[in-house]
């Protein structure tokens, strides 16, 4: 079964490397313990073919300064090699790369912050276990191969380094496991083969697609291994919901959170002592409702926390760039995670939780209702998940003018609410008002993270122009529609009803609650910006094969029928028969 490996291991006993200096051996625990909380610089050095390829900026040692200074004390940095070595034995990796990987680790080390380095799309562009064509020998050649010399140019690392084999290896098979299986001895082989520190390095080990049940019912440690090790998946459950897929949009039931904590005891159940790390974790935020997504968070890395995961967010890097104008877009939830990630409680912003609901509503925003149509302003009470603590300041700002709101004149407690008071609300609102961000609130509490809740006056979003007339020629690009948000510039999700009130994709959606039946989903079939709304090829292509017209109603926060525009696409249809042709 080693064979191969074991003619590399002969030919190489003699080129091992040997470091200057000593290595702080450290168990893998420890070293886990070290990365929690952590942060993916994802999109950079995985990016294809080359560090900037997906429009970041290279990584800078500031930016780990950053990362550092907003809470994190780990990082993954996920790597991806093939378009940097030769696609043929001896499969050589190209220096420059080795010495940037090499300069990069040393940047997140030098500030203080323990880094997992893997093999990162390198799992479908190189081994995709799963491929129809798949040569297992090529694969643990080539493997062999690539962690030797990584294992070379990183050996004399400190223990702050460890190192992952494989991101997400495809595949969904016993066989397809135990191929992977092999490969982590292969990769122990090398790196152990290429000397230096690497004996005594922690490696992180995971299942097929780095899922929490392929960990569990596959992955087998290789028997002889000697290396400290820790078990690792990822963590984007529920789907639909993390990737804003059909109309999910509210998280936080009962039911919801004990699936999760289920997922995470699973795999501590079946894993007994070993440090655990969920090596990537996070949803989308743009379109997503933020009082879910608080909930989320927290509980995702308190049940983390709990169990003693190091848990690490998934980000594309140019969030915590230095000077970033695009800096991550909700620092509400980075505090929550912060605090989860102690353990300490978070008082939480109460929404819906019901999937028989037919709106949405949520505390983590103050909307009122202005333009034509607008109602008059009135006392607001919202609930609150307080987790034990107590209110302890509420900062409205408007304009860079921040004043406290004084309690009993702006605001009661009505446990578990905060009643905003018509008298402070009429200062923001009014009846018929225009829409816009009114003002910027920060609710402060006895522990855990503090709450920013913007008050906004809403209307019903406009269309500029609202039907489309799809043809074989111009559903082959997506459809831009500008549109006058009024409110908040952001699209929930999109529902497509056909001519004969049939969905029009993902007909199966009509089991699902009235939230999320016929909704389409996030970035496959709608993408959005700060002055359009784009419907993608995928939909238009959809509304041509139906030979139909279909209804795509876009749906806005608050999510409410009074909150959504109509908008047809319709096909072209042959010109009505001649007059005289009529009977
Ligand atoms: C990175 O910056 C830190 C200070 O944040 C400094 O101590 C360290 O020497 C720098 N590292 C590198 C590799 O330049
Ligand atoms: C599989 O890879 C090995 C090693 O590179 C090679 O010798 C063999 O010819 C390949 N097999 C096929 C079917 O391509
Ligand atoms: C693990 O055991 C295999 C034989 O089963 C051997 O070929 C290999 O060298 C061993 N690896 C290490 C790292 O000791
Ligand atoms: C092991 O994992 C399975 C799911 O794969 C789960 O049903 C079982 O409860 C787990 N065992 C323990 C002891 O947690
Ligand atoms: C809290 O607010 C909700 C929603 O406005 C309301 O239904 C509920 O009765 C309030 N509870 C208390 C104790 O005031
Ligand atoms: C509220 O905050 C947003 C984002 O930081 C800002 O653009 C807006 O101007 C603020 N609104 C008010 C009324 O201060
Ligand atoms: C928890 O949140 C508070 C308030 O937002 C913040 O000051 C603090 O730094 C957070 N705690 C941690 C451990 O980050
Ligand atoms: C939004 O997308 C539209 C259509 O692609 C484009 O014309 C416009 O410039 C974009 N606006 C912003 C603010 O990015
Ligand atoms: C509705 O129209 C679609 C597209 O033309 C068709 O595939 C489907 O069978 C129709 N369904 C019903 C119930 O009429
Ligand atoms: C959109 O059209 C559907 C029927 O296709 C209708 O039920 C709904 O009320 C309309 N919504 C708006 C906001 O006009």
């Amino acid at each position: 079964m080693f064979a191969t490996v074991f003619v590399f291991a002969v030919e190489n006993a003699v080129a091992r490397i040997v470091c200057e200096g000593t290595f702080d051996s450290i168990p893998a625990i420890t070293f886990t313990a070290a990365l929690h909380p952590g942060w993916n610089a994802g999109n950079t050095m995985d990016a294809i073919p080359d560090e900037t390829a997906w429009g970041n900026p290279p990584l800078v040692n500031s930016t780990f300064a950053h990362v550092k200074n907003a809470g994190f004390n780990g990082v993954r940095l996920p790597v991806t090699w093939t378009h940097h070595m030769t696609g043929e034995t001896p499969w050589t990796v190209d220096n420059q790369w080795l010495q940037r990987v090499s300069n990069v680790v040393d940047m997140i080390t030098s500030n203080g912050l323990s880094v997992v380095i893997n093999a990162h799309h390198d799992s479908w562009a190189s081994f995709d276990l799963a491929s129809p064509n798949a040569n297992y020998t090529r694969y643990e050649e080539q493997f062999y191969r690539l962690w030797y010399q990584v294992g070379e140019n990183l050996a004399c690392k400190s223990s702050m380094v460890a190192f992952e084999p494989l991101n997400e290896p495809s595949g969904n098979t016993k066989k397809h496991a135990e191929e992977l299986n092999k490969l982590h001895a292969i990769f122990l082989q090398a790196i152990n083969d290429a000397g230096g520190f690497n004996s005594d390095r922690v490696v992180v080990l995971g299942g097929l697609g780095d899922n929490a049940v392929n960990l569990i019912q596959w992955l087998e440690i290789p028997e002889n291994i000697t290396n400290p090790y820790a078990l690792t998946f990822h963590y984007y459950s529920p789907w639909d919901f993390t990737a804003s897929a059909w109309g999910k949009t509210i998280w936080g039931s009962d039911a919801d959170k004990a699936a999760l904590e289920a997922d995470f005891e699973a795999v501590r159940g079946n894993s007994s002592s070993s440090p655990i790390i969920v090596g990537e974790f996070g949803m989308e935020v743009r379109p997503s409702e933020p009082g879910a997504r608080w909930k989320w968070f927290d509980h995702v890395v308190r049940t983390g926390h709990k169990n003693m995961f190091a848990m690490m967010l998934w980000d594309t890097s140019i969030h915590f760039v230095a000077g970033s104008p695009n800096p991550w877009e909700d620092p509400t939830a980075l505090d929550i995670l912060m605090n989860a990630s102690q353990g300490v409680p978070n008082t939480l912003a109460d929404s819906t939780e019901d999937g028989a609901a037919s709106e949405q509503w949520s505390s983590a925003t103050i909307f009122h209702r202005g333009g034509e149509r607008g109602e008059p302003v009135a006392d607001q009470s919202l609930p609150f998940i307080w987790n034990g603590n107590t209110l302890f300041s509420i900062e409205s700002t408007v304009a860079n003018a921040p004043r406290l709101l004084v309690l009993d004149e702006d605001y009661v407690l009505n446990d578990p609410n905060i009643t905003f008071k018509d008298r402070y609300l009429s200062t923001l609102f009014q009846q018929f008002g225009p829409p816009g961000i009114k003002a910027n609130l920060t609710l402060h509490f006895s522990s855990g993270a503090a709450l920013q809740l913007p008050a906004i006056q809403w209307d019903t979003p406009q269309a500029g122009f609202t039907d489309f007339i799809v043809t074989p020629e111009n559903v082959k690009t997506d459809l831009p529609i500008p549109f006058e948000y009024k409110g908040l510039d952001k699209l929930a999700t999109v529902k497509a009803r056909l001519y004969n009130s049939t969905y029009l994709i993902d007909e199966w959606t009509q089991w699902l609650g009235p939230l999320q039946q016929g909704r389409l989903t996030y970035q496959s079939h709608w993408d959005f910006n700060a002055s359009h709304v784009m419907v993608k090829s995928s939909v238009l292509q959809a509304v041509l094969a139906a030979h139909g017209a279909a209804v795509l109603t876009f749906e806005f926060y608050p999510r409410m029928r009074a909150n959504s525009v109509n908008f047809t696409l319709d096909v072209e249809r042959p010109p009505p028969p001649p007059a005289f042709l009529a009977v």
